[in-house]
């Protein structure tokens, strides 16, 4: 069973703060988008990678596979959104009309390991959908606008949502198709199958599988 796989990365990077948007920072001496790719390039079920950039940073992004980028797998470099849920969409409409699962993952997470790649998807062919997700470790509560705890959520249930989200093909089209027609804006694309009420399976992630999302982040990759 082989997937095709969308790498959003089409974000402004504002929470870092940098005139780059993240996938372009260096960690390590390559930028964060090399290094992604080689992680997801590890695994044989991986087909076809259609790449999502911001329209501006084309140019850059052609100009960094050019320097780093021998991949045995096929990149497809497409047009990003405004919201990471419009560049998802643009990504899905590039796939292959040959493309049954699909897996989507931020080009912010480098750290992903081959086997949780190739567990979601496999988790995606048998269910539809595959979420990897990590367990809770802190202790999470509500918190008002007043800046005093409301609650303390049962940690035992919590779970935090990372990437690759992995889908059967026409379930996430339709998903995505449905949410632009209702103007359902969500932060995952899980959270789309859920609104309709459709299982999502967890697969078990790990928590080396972070999104760098802040200056310090970018130093914990170093
Ligand atoms: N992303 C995207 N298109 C957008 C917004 C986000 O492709 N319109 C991508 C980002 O490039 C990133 C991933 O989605 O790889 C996760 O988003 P996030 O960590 O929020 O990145 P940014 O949106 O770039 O950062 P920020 O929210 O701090 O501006
Ligand atoms: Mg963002």
């Amino acid at each position: 069973m082989q997937a095709d796989i969308i790498v959003v990365a089409a974000g402004k990077g504002e929470r870092m703060g940098r005139e780059l948007p993240k996938p372009f920072l260096p960690v390590g001496g390559l930028p964060l988008l090399i290094h992604t790719l080689r992680a997801i390039t590890q695994s044989s079920l991986i087909a076809n990678i259609i790449l999502v950039v911001a329209p501006e940073r084309e140019a850059l992004c052609h100009d960094i596979l050019r320097a780093h980028g021998r991949f045995h797998v096929p990149v497809t470099v497409v047009h990003g959104g405004a919201e990471r849920q419009d560049s998802v969409r643009l990504g899905l409409a590039a796939l292959d009309t040959t493309s049954e699962i699909v897996a989507i993952h931020d080009a912010a997470r480098p750290f992903l390991d081959r086997e949780i790649l190739e567990r979601s998807i496999e988790t995606a062919a048998l269910h539809g959908a595959a979420l990897v997700a990590v367990p809770a470790r802190d202790t999470i509560k509500r918190v008002g606008e007043d800046g005093t705890v409301v609650e303390t959520i049962p940690r035992q249930q919590l779970w935090l949502a990372q990437t690759p989200q992995t889908f059967r093909v026409a379930l996430i089209r339709e998903a995505h198709a449905r949410a632009l027609a209702g103007g359902v804006v969500v932060t995952d694309d899980a959270a789309l199958l859920e609104h309709w009420g459709q299982v999502v399976k967890i697969v078990p992630g790990s928590y080396r599988n972070f999104k760098i999302t802040t200056p310090e982040d970018l130093l914990v990759a170093e």
